[in-house]
Parts: structure tokens; sequence; C-alpha cells
């Protein structure tokens, strides 16, 4: 098989390897720096969905490659599904996780339903066709922090099955129930049956 070039709309070097290392070698992945794109694509849809495919649909159009992009959202049921598409921006424009997550423990204070999921949505361009795949991790919020590992809510979100909150376990294990994993997962099966069809 020929080595097929694919565009990760990301500039996140550690989110593009994870991505490399779950795909066949007859892929190789490129970053928006490996395509010389340095603009800044905003982030303007009130959806992941709208999201995902915004930047996938810009880069597909700027530069005519296949490609793909991804969105996160973290959706606490007693918030009505927020703060979903702006949980970068919680708190404020600082994309500041301690305290993106002090704001949302304090929203929850007193909160028995604590119910909550992380969703991902991945949109691809693939030769003239867009496909969408979604990955849910459900679980709930802590009332407190707990653990050092990952990254954004990790400490404060404990997926269900797991005594453990997401900063508690490895990245390895978070891989394989992360509602990125998941959406990525989708995301490889497609392709490496889509190439060997
Ligand atoms: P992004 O779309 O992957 O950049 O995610 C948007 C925001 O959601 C991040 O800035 C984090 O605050 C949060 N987030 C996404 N994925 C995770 C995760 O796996 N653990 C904790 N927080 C996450």
């Amino acid at each position: 098989m020929t080595q097929k070039t694919l565009v990760f709309a990301t500039n996140n070097i550690n989110k593009l390897k994870e991505v490399q290392q779950m795909l066949p070698s007859s892929f190789k992945l490129l970053s928006l720096e490996d395509i010389n794109c340095f603009n800044e694509i905003k982030e303007t849809s009130t959806t992941l969905e709208g999201n995902a495919k915004l930047k996938a649909n810009y880069i597909t159009n700027k530069f005519g490659v296949n490609c793909f992009a991804d969105d996160t959202g973290l959706e606490v049921d007693f918030l009505n599904g927020k703060p979903g598409v702006f949980s970068a921006r919680y708190a404020d424009e600082t994309n500041n996780s301690e305290k993106n997550m002090q704001k949302l423990l304090a929203n929850l204070k007193g909160i028995t339903n604590r119910n909550a999921q992380f969703r991902t949505s991945i949109c691809l361009n693939l030769e003239g066709n867009q496909y969408l795949f979604e990955g849910i991790c459900k679980g709930e919020i802590l009332t407190q922090k707990q653990g050092e590992k990952g990254f954004g809510y990790d400490p404060i979100f404990k997926p269900n099955g797991y005594n453990k909150s997401f900063a508690e376990i490895t990245a390895e294990e978070k891989n394989t129930i992360s509602h990125r994993g998941l959406a990525i997962k989708k995301l490889v099966d497609f392709l490496t049956e889509y190439y060997l069809k």
C-alpha cells in the first residue's frame, strides 16, 4: 500500500503522536505547522461538531488536502450541557484549567446530581466527502480535585466504573476509555477500512 498523507488540524504535537501511533504505518499524519499553516482558526461555532467542521473545512479549502479536526467539551447535566463547547474558556478567556475547575466546583456546590460526560467530535474531509465521528465518556464531577496527572478537568472527573479520577490513571488507561480515545478509534477503523476496500 502506498503511503497516504492526512492533515490533523492541530498544533498539539502530543495529540498528533497519539493518533499517529494508532494508525497503520501506511498513514502519515501532518500537523498544521508541517503544511506551513500558522493562521489562527477561530472556533466560533456554538457546537463541538460545528467547530470540528469549521477547522477541517478551513484547511481543506485553503490547502486542498484531506484533513480532520477535533473538538472536545465537558457536558454537565445539572448545567444543561455546559460548559460544553466553552470548556477551555469557562472561567475567562485565559484557558486556565485551575480557574475553570474552581468555577465548575463552585457552580455544583451542594448539588447531588453530578453526572457529566466528555464528548469529542471529529470531522474528516476525505476525497471530497465529509464524515463525523463521536466519542463519549460518561462519569461524574467530584466535589474536590483528586490526582496530579492529565490536564484540563481531569482531577475533578471520575469516569463511570472507576473509583479514581482521570488524573489518577495512566495515559494509556485513559486512552482506552476516554471520549477522545473512542472517537479516534472510530476514525482509525474507518480510515483503515476505507483504504483497504
Ligand atoms: P480541545 O477541543 O481538545 O482543545 O478541548 C477543549 C477543552 O476541554 C480543553 O481546554 C480542556 O479544558 C477540556 N478537555 C478536553 N479534553 C479533556 C480531557 O481529556 N480531560 C480534561 N479536560 C479536557
